[in-house]
């Protein structure tokens, strides 16, 4: 018979379980403590997380598996990011969140844990944690909304947000109409309907073995995901009778069908850090150029927003990800195993395609090579990234004069200044937008173009950022520029009118100037930007100790495990 971890809390006779049970019981019977798997619903649902506000409800039906495969179920509220609505940016709060919920998990009486999560930081915080607790854990991904459609057109919403409002900036759109889109944006419970970092997340939770096979993508609104719920929690109790932890679900063959997965669903840039995050707490070797030596070469099969037509829901129709996977099966590593016990491709027999429009086959994929590249050069050392699959193909080589801007404020004062010294071959540069320098590294680095470039009929230009850019965003944004300008890397020391040089397929992006005078120039006004500098509380935590977005920019002392041991008693 198992031994519980709970049983530590629950079992005995003395003073201490008597404790530990007498104020559990509210209602429950004896048999619900020593010997019964507890099952932890570590839950994001909030009212000020949209995408999460339906939890609660999945969490009922994640309660009745877990009683009916003989455990207990118990909900446990967790931090919760709502990507919209955080300040200064969610960003800054996924370790503060994974930090929460690992010693959360770590600190209370539970054999196991599933982890209920939707909007775009919250699987990867619930991920982070999960390792670094390394109990047994599954993922219950929240699912995306239903389309909305505004006068016929289907909305992808945050795409078509920043469509519709530089069709505004551009004057082919008007202000009413933009405004009377608002509320078709959002159709229906979950997260954003497009292959944003909410809807790449779930999916990659699933790509990693980290969720019930089958599971992500399901719409929230499907009464599939409420069935697959139930199914969830009862594999939790099996998962801990199994003893099957993080540590044995998540290998490095993992996160290579995770890599090539992201690139076969044109999934978010924002996976590139999480996933090297979740890497980083389990010691899994994940770099950089793992991301373009095991994507190269992968097909962008799914035609989804923002890099093609449709949207989460159609994708769910069209097959979900088992039909993609089953596209690209000779590429995954098969012995990447999953929460089940059986590998990820033991699940793909039965995933025809349904809709071959929505995702293409092998053999007439959207895009040949689909892979995020990684640049490096003189203006990133450390390495930059950039989502060919949403770029311009005449922008990958491109040569053009530099128009800097020192922070995200700067960007928004100058921009549609008519005397701006820009045109279309100029390339945007905006920095203090890193991990340290605008703490949290928000997604800024798809900046809007001048508005006068837009008025000539200007669609899309070369961009450079030590940001991140959402998940939703298009364009030909070089991104996660390491080191970043806050950490004195060379994108602090460019000014406006030198040449920047892009070259996706040689993989470089570079500065023409000397190395020499590039380090003799002064610093720019980044080094001393006060909201950097925080004098309390968890920002300055985050700003003494934060990494570089090439390793993930977690914390420095929150890499690896601590286990799921707590020495002391509580009294
Ligand atoms: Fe929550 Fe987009 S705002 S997923």
């Amino acid at each position: 018979m198992t031994v519980l971890r709970s049983d530590e809390w629950y079992a005995g006779q003395d003073r201490n379980a008597y404790i530990h049970r007498a104020w559990m019981r509210r209602g429950l019977p004896d048999s619900a403590f020593a010997g019964r798997p507890q099952i932890a619903i570590a839950n994001t649902a909030s009212d000020l997380t949209p995408c999460n506000s339906h939890l609660d409800e999945v969490a009922e039906h994640v309660k009745r598996g877990v009683w009916e495969a003989g455990g207990v179920p118990l909900n446990l509220p967790v931090v919760s990011l709502g990507e919209t609505q955080v300040r200064p940016t969610a960003m800054l709060w996924r370790n503060m969140a994974a930090m929460a919920i690992e010693e959360m998990l770590r600190a209370n009486p539970i054999d196991g844990v599933v982890l209920l999560g939707g909007c775009d930081k919250t699987i990867p915080a619930l991920l982070m944690a999960a390792a670094s607790v390394d109990l047994p854990a599954v993922v219950l991904p929240g699912g995306p909304m239903l389309t909305g459609t505004f006068r016929g057109t289907p909305l992808g919403c945050g795409t078509d947000v920043w469509r519709l409002s530089e069709e505004v900036r551009a004057g082919t759109l008007g202000e009413a109409a933009f405004l009377d889109s608002e509320s078709s944006m959002i159709r229906s419970r979950g997260h954003c309907n497009t292959m944003g970092t909410a809807s790449t997340m779930g999916l990659l939770a699933e790509a990693l073995g980290m969720t019930l096979p089958g599971t992500a993508g399901i719409p929230a609104a499907d009464s599939r995901l409420l069935a697959r719920s139930h199914a969830t929690g009862r594999l939790a109790v099996e998962m801990v009778a199994a003893g099957r932890r993080p540590s044995t679900v998540l290998t490095a063959a993992s996160f290579h069908n995770a890599i090539v997965t992201l690139a076969a669903l044109g999934g978010s840039t924002n996976a590139v850090v999480h996933l090297l995050a979740i890497a980083g707490r389990l010691g899994v070797p994940l770099t950089l150029d793992d991301f373009d030596r095991i994507g190269a070469g992968v097909p962008l099969l799914v035609n989804l927003q923002p890099a093609g037509k449709y949207l989460m829901e159609d994708l769910y129709r069209a097959g979900g990800l088992h039909a993609v996977l089953r596209e690209v099966a000779d590429l995954l590593d098969p012995t990447a195993p999953t929460v089940t016990g059986t590998p990820l491709l033991g699940h793909l027999a039965d995933s025809p395609i349904l809709d071959t429009d929505v995702i293409r086959p092998r053999t007439g994929p959207l895009l040949p090579d689909a892979g995020i590249a990684v640049l490096r050069g003189n203006l990133a050392p450390a390495g930059a990234i950039i989502k060919p699959a949403a770029a311009s193909p005449h922008l990958l080589r491109h040569r053009g004069r530099a128009v800097v801007f020192d922070s995200v404020e700067d960007l928004h004062a100058r921009l549609d200044d008519p005397d701006l010294d820009v045109d279309a071959d100029s390339v945007l540069v905006l920095r203090g937008c890193g991990p340290r320098g605008y703490p949290g590294m928000p997604e800024v680095a798809n900046m809007p173009l001048p508005a006068k470039l837009l008025q000539q009929g200007v669609r899309d230009m070369v961009r450079v950022c030590d940001g991140r850019m959402s998940g939703t965003a298009y364009g030909t944004v070089v991104l996660h520029v390491a080191p970043e300008a806050a950490a004195g890397g060379p994108l602090d020391r460019i000014r406006t009118g030198d040449i920047i040089v892009l070259d996706v397929p040689a993989r470089t992006i570079s500065v023409d100037v000397p190395d020499d005078e590039l380090a003799a120039r002064a610093p720019s006004a980044v080094l001393t930007d006060a909201f950097a500098r925080p004098a309390r509380g968890w920002t300055k935590l985050y700003v003494d100790t934060v990494l570089g977005a090439d390793t993930g920019a977690d914390l420095d002392f929150l890499l690896g495990s601590s286990g799921d041991r707590v020495a002391r008693e509580s009294h």
